[in-house]
């Protein structure tokens, strides 16, 4: 009998250490010390032993019992432990893998060129103001000189909302409400970027478009400060030989009234679709603002004069980069807008 214990002690004891897995272990552990186990047997065969030997073989089965079960705690946690570092060994991070590239958009090329269209003006002194999109009848036509039947409203038709109030279209409403505010102070120097809105669509034509205006007000500012300033935006948005074009023009709000051409860079003025043949094409709209508008925004056109201009962002975009249609900014073509990276 003690010959048996002594075998099946050396034997579990290799199985367990031989054990690879939890599973492995539990089916071993069953073998042994289960119910029907190897040294449940042993102990339940006691009864066939020489009464006198019983009592020793009875408690070396005991204690092998309870040596095993230290063992098969061991070999547990050496099991448990290999299995935890197996799975981190799944999840480690090779930090020298080429990573997975964020898909990542990009800044719009009219935001781009609004952005350096605000650079320029602001390194002249320029603040930057805002007005809303929906606009009443009265900063939208009235206070710039343009009563309800004056024909300058055909050029800008619009989307009305109500009898009073359209989307804009135009930012030179942002001018009065910038003068209404800050009367008298002076110097006012500002311009309004933002969308505008029209009953247009070809080409060169958008029914939404961004436009940014531009407003000068002060003691002794003359037709030359607003050329000279278009003049070198001209040439820090194009470059150093950048030529412009001022043609006589009308707008009910200003008093001289020019229109701003920029020498054609799609065909380098030889004439083309963009600039309808021309070799031009008109960027914005400017002037001397009218004594009228002054006056109904709080200033005394005896006493300060200002300048103005509103410059459609699209197009100087389309002369920036190259473009024949304006609708591609719109259109939301990913191989379009990602060559402006
Ligand atoms: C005006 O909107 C005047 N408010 C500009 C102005 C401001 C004059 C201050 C005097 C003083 P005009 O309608 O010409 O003017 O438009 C100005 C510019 O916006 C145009 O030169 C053109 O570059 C652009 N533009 C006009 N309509 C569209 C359109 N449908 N789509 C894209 N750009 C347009
Ligand atoms: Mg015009």
């Amino acid at each position: 009998m003690l010959e048996k214990l002594k075998e099946l002690e050396s034997a579990a004891k290799d199985k367990i250490e031989a054990a690879n897995s939890l599973e492995e272990l539990k089916e071993i552990r069953v073998k042994i010390l289960g119910k029907k186990g190897a040294l449940t047997g042993l102990l339940r065969s006691l009864g066939d032993v020489d009464p006198e030997e019983r009592p020793v073989i009875g408690k070396k089965a005991n204690v092998l019992r309870e040596e095993l079960e230290e063992f098969f705690k061991l070999r547990e946690q050496i099991l448990r432990d290999a299995e935890k570092e197996g799975q981190w060994e799944k999840e480690r991070i090779d930090v020298t893998l080429p990573g997975q590239p964020e898909q990542i958009g990009q800044i719009h090329p009219l935001n781009m060129i609004l952005n350096e269209i605000r650079e320029i003006f602001v390194g002249l002194g320029f603040q930057v103001a805002y007005g809303p999109d929906i606009e009443s009848d009265f900063y939208n036509f009235e206070a710039l000189n343009i009563p309800a039947e004056h024909p300058a409203r055909d050029m800008q038709d619009s989307f009305y909302i109500t009898e009073q109030f359209l989307l804009r279209t135009h930012t030179s409403p942002v001018q009065i409400r910038t003068m209404k505010k800050m009367a008298p102070q002076l110097p006012v120097r500002i311009i309004a970027p933002g969308k505008v809105f029209r009953r247009d669509d070809d080409a060169t034509h958008s029914p939404m478009f961004h436009q940014v205006e531009g407003l000068a007000v002060d003691e002794n500012i003359s037709f030359a400060d607003l050329k000279g300033t278009l003049l070198l935006f001209a040439r820090e948005m194009f470059g150093p030989d950048q030529k412009i074009r001022l043609r006589p023009s009308f707008f009910p709000f200003t008093e001289p009234s020019a229109e701003v051409d920029i020498s054609c860079i799609m065909c380098s003025g030889e004439g083309c679709r963009v600039c309808s043949n021309t070799g031009w094409l008109e960027i914005l709209g400017c002037g001397m603002v009218h004594p009228r508008v002054l006056e109904v925004s709080g200033y005394n056109p005896r006493e300060v004069t200002g300048f103005a201009f509103g410059m459609g962002v699209e197009r100087i975009a389309m002369l920036k980069y190259g473009i024949g249609d304006l609708r591609l900014f719109f259109s939301n073509d990913l191989r379009f807008l990602k060559q402006f990276g």
